[in-house]
Order: structure tokens, then sequence, then C-alpha cells
């Protein structure tokens, strides 16, 4: 190595000083910060190098040169701690930048549930009923054979049972209900010999094609009044009313005779056309009148089977499909709309 003079050096620690700062000042990294300090001050870097020269200088100018290098290493070492500090700060600003939570955002709208248009028309028909002082009574889906039809006058062979294609379970005599009739039974069996007067609601059942008009599940609302002195009457005015409140209180009705095996006499309840107003279309089949429910005054093997002796007893009943009133309401065309989950449809009534 070549000998050093003690002015060599000097210009030398004041390059590497200015070197050094320079090179501090243009990291931008933690890492580059990292690579300058051992350029400069690492086991082989420029800073150490000069000290090896040392050496070949005379005693005095040695000790002055050692504290020129000492001051240089503690220097450089000074700013490059600075530097790193200034570099981690500007860091975790950059980082808090970027994962600002703004509290002031307004929140995203939850999308609100709607109840089902089918929820919607039973509750409506329960408020009309509660306000004429009938009770919500429940009754069971799966029944048995004897409730469904025998005990309502529909023995085994009868041709009614046609009518109502049943769903058998794999347990002898147990099915699921193809109406809510059988609540009648259970509910007198239950009441007896107290005075009725309760709505029956829920899902029935029936075997049957799927179509435009018919679906094998559907719900039905059944009406059972029990006492001393129900009359048809009672049942005439207690079915125009229902029939006013739901469809407006100009709605036109009328009675017509029809055949029940529970009921004796039996009746359907007609409303004039809501859509044509009575001038006949397709909804009504051009005769301007629409049948929304079966009724009629409980045949007394039926009082007799819920344990109220006919001699004593009267009562009515009545049986509508909630759809089918929505359907009208509505103009909806289809009812396996109801049940085919398409938001589009269920949507509209929310
Ligand atoms: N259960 C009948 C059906 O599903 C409806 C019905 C008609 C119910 C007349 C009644 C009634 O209570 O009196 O077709």
């Amino acid at each position: 190595m070549s000998t050093l003079t003690l002015r060599e050096l000097e210009s030398q620690v004041e390059r590497l000083r200015r070197e050094g700062e320079g090179a501090l000042a243009r990291c931008q990294t933690l890492q580059e910060c990292e690579a300058v300090r051992v350029r400069f001050l690492g086991r082989k870097g420029l800073v150490t190098r000069l000290f090896e020269g040392l050496k070949d200088l005379e005693p005095e100018a040695r000790r002055r040169a050692g504290r020129l290098l000492n001051e240089l290493k503690g220097h450089l070492e000074a700013r490059l701690e600075a530097r790193q500090r200034e570099l981690k700060a500007r860091e975790l600003e950059a980082q808090l930048e970027r994962e600002t939570l703004d509290v002031t955002l307004p929140g995203r709208p939850a999308r609100l549930g709607a109840l089902h248009v089918i929820t919607q028309t039973l509750r409506e028909i329960y408020q009309i009923f509660k306000q004429m002082g009938f009770e919500i009574y429940q009754t069971r889906e799966v029944e048995t054979d004897e409730m469904n039809f025998q005990l309502l006058n529909i023995p085994p062979d009868h041709p009614a049972r046609e009518m109502q294609s049943t769903f058998y379970t794999t347990k002898p005599g147990v099915i699921l209900r193809t109406h809510t009739s059988p609540g009648q039974i259970r509910v007198m069996r239950e009441r007896c010999p107290e005075p009725i007067r309760v709505i029956l609601p829920g899902k029935c059942y029936r075997y049957e094609q799927i179509t435009p008009r018919s679906e094998i599940q559907f719900t039905q609302v059944e009406g059972l009044a029990v006492g001393h002195h129900v009359t048809m009457s009672d049942l005439k005015g207690v079915l125009v009313e229902f029939a006013k409140r739901m469809f407006g209180p100009g709605t036109a009705v009328r009675l017509r005779g029809s055949y029940f095996p529970f009921t004796e006499p039996s009746v359907e309840l007609d409303i004039r056309c809501i859509l044509c107003e009575g001038q006949g279309c397709r909804v009504c089949k051009g005769t301007g009148w629409l049948e929304i429910l079966g009724a009629g005054m409980v045949h007394p093997t039926v009082l007799r089977n819920g344990g109220y002796d006919p001699e004593r007893f009267t009562g009515f009943a009545f049986g509508m499909g909630p759809e089918r009133i929505a359907m009208l309401k509505h103009r909806i065309e289809d009812i396996r709309l109801f049940l085919g989950n398409d938001l589009r449809f269920l949507e509209q009534f929310g």
C-alpha cells in the first residue's frame, strides 16, 4: 500500500464525508441505507480502509488523523441513523395513508326482505276475522285419513275423494292433509261443549298435476262457528262482510247452492268479477262472477263426530284459498309464481 500524507488523508476524509452525506440523502428505502452503510462503514468499507493508512503516518500526524477519522465515522453513523429514522417514519405514514378508514362514509344499505304475498294475504284475512271475533287455531299438516275424510262424512269409497288426490305416507292411515277441514274435528273435540268461533289457516297438499291454476302445496283458511243459535244468516253476514272488507265495500256478492259432504246445506260464495265488473271476461269465463270460497251449515254427522249434539247445537263452516284471493286481488295469472322463488315476482309485493 502506498504511503499517505496527512494532507492527503484530510482531503480524503473531506471527500468521504461529502460522498457519504450525499449517498444517504439520496436513499429512498431502508435497504438503500443498508447498502450505503456497508459501502462506507462496513468491515471492508471506504472509511474502514482509511484507518489502515494511519500506520504510515508520523505519531503526531497519526493522532490527528485518527481523531479526524473517528469524527468522520461518528458523523456518518449519526447521519445514517437519522436517515433511517426519517425513512421509517415516512413508510409508516404511507402505510397509514393506504389503510385509511373513513368512518364518515355512509353505510351500504342492507337489502331488507319483505313478507311473502301469501303471508300478507293471510294477515289481511286474520285481521278481518279478528275484528269479527274469530280466534286463530293452528292444527297439524300431517293428518290421519280418519280426520281428513271419514269424520268429515267422506267414507273410504266416497266420490269426493276423487276431487282431493292425496299424498300418502309410508304409515298406513297417515296422510298430508288435503284441506284444513280436519281442524274442525280437532277444535270441536278440544272445545266441546263450549261455543266456537275460530279460523284455521295453514298449508295443504294435493297429489295433482301442477298447472297455472293448481299447485300441490297451497294454503287454506277454514272457518268454524258452533253454538246454540248459529244460523245460515250468520254465515251469510260473516261472508258478505268478509268479501266487502277484502275486495272493497262496493263488492257485489252472491251465494250459490253447492255440495260438500261436511255441510248441509252447502253454498259457494261468488263475487262480481273484479276484472270486468260483471261484463264477462277470460278470468270469470264469461259469467261475470268469481267463486272465492265454499261454505255451509255443519253437517249433523260432523257435529256429532266433534262431540256436539246436533239437536242442541248448530254451526257454520267455510273454507277459502288465499292463493286464489291473492290472484284475484293482484291480477296474478299463474299460481306457480307463489312458490317459484322468482325475486322479480316477489319484489312487487315488498
Ligand atoms: N274443504 C273444502 C275444500 O278443500 C273447502 C270447504 C268447503 C270448507 C265448504 C268448508 C266448507 O268448511 O264448509 O275444497
